[in-house]
């Protein structure tokens, strides 16, 4: 909690704006903390065009155009729909449009095979979020992930075929999925 307080007063104070202004980026709102979402930080900016978009929401199938759980009346952005899209929280049951109070600097999404080799090593930006670079899997498919950071390791022990990871992992979970995907504890 220090620490952030700390994050939040360097940013006022660098950047002069205050007044609601959240550290994560442009397109959050700093507000009330709640146990749902812990930062207070939240996306306010609907579906404008960031890698720090709609944390929580199912990227993928919005950006195909499909309709996740009223996610997407309408629209798409069919060729940014990389085949691999995510949030990482701070812990399991965050709300939809939450940033993580802070991401480990040194914390990847690592995609790897049926045999646990990495394939495919994905940044996390401050939103949570996480993306691959191709419409397409480039990796052998099912695959499995895990979370890195701080020499831990969040691993998801069975294979899966969809990259939206947010499709499963919502704030209950779906399909046998305990929530959210979450940094190591
Ligand atoms: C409800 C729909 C919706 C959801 C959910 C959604 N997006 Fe988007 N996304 C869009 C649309 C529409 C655009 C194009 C916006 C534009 O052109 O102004 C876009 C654009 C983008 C871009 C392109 C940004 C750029 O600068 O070129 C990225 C990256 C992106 N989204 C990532 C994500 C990630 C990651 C998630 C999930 C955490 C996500 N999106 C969730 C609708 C969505
Ligand atoms: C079709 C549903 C489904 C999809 C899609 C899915 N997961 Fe999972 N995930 C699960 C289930 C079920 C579990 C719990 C059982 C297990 O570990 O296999 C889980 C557990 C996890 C865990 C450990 C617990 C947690 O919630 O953090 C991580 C990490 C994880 N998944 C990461 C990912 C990532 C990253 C993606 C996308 C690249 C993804 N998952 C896509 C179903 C899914």
């Amino acid at each position: 909690m220090r620490t952030r307080l700390a994050a939040l007063a360097l940013s006022v104070s660098l950047f002069g704006c205050g007044g609601g202004t959240s550290p994560v980026g442009p397109g959050f709102s700093a507000g009330a903390a709640t146990d749902t979402c812990p930062s207070g930080d939240r996306w306010t900016s609907g579906n404008s065009e960031s890698e720090l978009m709609n944390p929580g929401l199912a990227c993928r199938s919005c950006h195909l155009g499909n309709n996740f759980m009223g996610q997407n009346p309408g629209g798409g952005e069919t060729a940014k729909a990389y085949f691999f899209m995510g949030t990482v929280f701070t812990s399991p049951h965050e709300e939809n449009l939450c940033a993580p109070a802070a991401v480990p600097t040194d914390a990847v999404v690592e995609i790897l095979d049926t045999n646990d080799v990495v394939q495919l090593t994905l940044s996390i930006n401050s939103a949570g979020n996480f993306l691959s670079k191709s419409t397409l899997a480039t990796v052998p498919v099912p695959y499995k992930a895990r979370v890195k950071a701080g020499g831990k390791i969040n691993a998801m022990g069975g294979a899966q075929s969809d990259g939206d990871c947010n499709t499963c992992h919502t704030v209950a979970g779906t399909g046998g999925a305990p929530g959210r995907v979450f940094f190591p504890q």
